[in-house]
């Protein structure tokens, strides 16, 4: 089939695109509100955006449900490419709240009762987005909000959709997959390294001298990050919400030696990963503050405690926290062990 000649309106279907704005207050038997043509234009541009967001994401988990990620493929530049243009997405959903804020709590009031009980918080691609990035109903802040199909919440099936969308692998549980297979620590990458440490509990080289030199850059009131150190890279549990020690272990070998040229790739991947979160917690306050401006402490449409709920939502919603947290643990450049060569080798650091 030909598709030459194309016209920039039937192309872009802006006839369809263009007749989706129908303030309710426009209709027969109410008063006009100006303001909410705003208000729908600014929800249907954020779901076009958050299409777009799921689009690549979408990409990205393809890759990253592989048996078999090769660090050094055209894909895995595709990921963080992606990832990128996500951050810079993120980056434009957090400034147009501004241009909603331009609407003052009265202009909102003149359309507010009409909208009841709809709201944002039945947003099926803003929920489909967390949870394919790793945000599990249960671990949600008030829980019971989003399992209901009562007034204010999903449809039947929306709610399926979400539900499914859950028992797919996360990008965080990939992304922990991943980390876990990463080969630095092969037993026979270290065999010409030279141990310094004496405690050793780490059961591997490397980790028995980092965490010696870790626990002597700890001041006297930071002496318990020691245990915090054990039990993220040694000893902890794996849960379906976090990171595994293993995973913790690779994510901060890479953090500490990213300016070797093959860590870049992993690098900038779980570097763009914590921008995401960082923006969605941002987007999330934003939103909260503009919120708490617009209707005070009454209750939302979709009949949550409103103001309060996403308070708690800003605080609970992080979903790569576990990378963010690294940077508790870091250790001054200067006194990074230096790496075997083997390793160098063999991960093709030179030449
Ligand atoms: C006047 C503007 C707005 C007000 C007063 C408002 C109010 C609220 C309230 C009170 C909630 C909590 C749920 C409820 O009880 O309704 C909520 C949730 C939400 N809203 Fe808005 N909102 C506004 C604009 C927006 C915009 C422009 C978006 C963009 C898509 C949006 C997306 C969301 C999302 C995704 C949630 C769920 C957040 C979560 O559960 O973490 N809202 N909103």
């Amino acid at each position: 089939m030909q598709h030459n000649n194309q016209y920039y309106p039937s192309y872009l279907r802006l006839e369809q695109l263009l007749d989706c704005q129908h303030p309710l207050s426009f209709e027969e038997g109410q008063t006009p509100a100006h303001d909410e043509m705003l208000f729908i234009i600014i929800h249907q541009a954020y779901e076009l955006w958050f299409k777009q967001l799921l689009f690549e994401l979408d990409y990205v988990k393809k890759v990253f449900n592989k048996e078999k990620v090769d660090d050094n493929s055209e894909e895995l530049n595709l990921c963080r490419h992606r990832l990128g243009r996500m951050v810079r997405i993120m980056e434009l959903l957090n400034q147009q709240v501004a241009v909603l804020e331009t609407m003052t709590p009265l202009d909102f009031l003149e359309f507010r009762n009409l909208l009841t009980p709809a709201s944002g918080f039945q947003s099926k691609q803003f929920r489909l987005l967390e949870a394919s990035l790793g945000l599990k109903m249960e671990k949600r802040h008030q829980k019971d909000y989003y399992k209901r199909t009562n007034e204010g919440g999903f449809t039947q099936p929306d709610y399926q959709e979400i539900n499914a969308e859950e028992t797919v692998e996360s990008l965080l549980q990939q992304i922990n997959r991943w980390l876990e297979r990463m080969p630095f620590f092969d037993e026979k990458y270290w065999v010409d390294y030279q141990p310094e440490a004496v405690e050793k509990i780490a059961h591997h080289p490397f980790w028995d001298d980092y965490r010696t030199i870790y626990k002597n850059s700890l001041t006297h009131n930071e002496e318990n990050q020691l245990k915090g150190f054990d039990e993220h890279f040694l000893y902890g549990q794996t849960y379906e919400d976090s990171l595994s020690p293993a995973a913790r272990r690779s994510a901060l070998f890479i953090m500490l030696y990213r300016d070797f040229p093959v860590f870049q790739t992993s690098f900038q991947i779980l570097d763009k990963l914590i921008e995401l979160d960082h923006l969605f917690a941002g987007w999330r306050h934003k939103h909260y503050v503009m919120v708490r401006r617009m209707i005070g402490m009454r209750v939302g449409t979709g009949n949550t405690s409103g103001a309060g709920y996403l308070e708690g939502a800003v605080q609970q919603h992080y979903i790569f926290k576990d990378l963010s947290g690294l940077a508790t643990f870091l250790i001054e450049r200067r006194k990074l062990p230096a790496l075997p060569n083997t390793l160098i080798q063999a991960l093709g650091f030179r030449g």
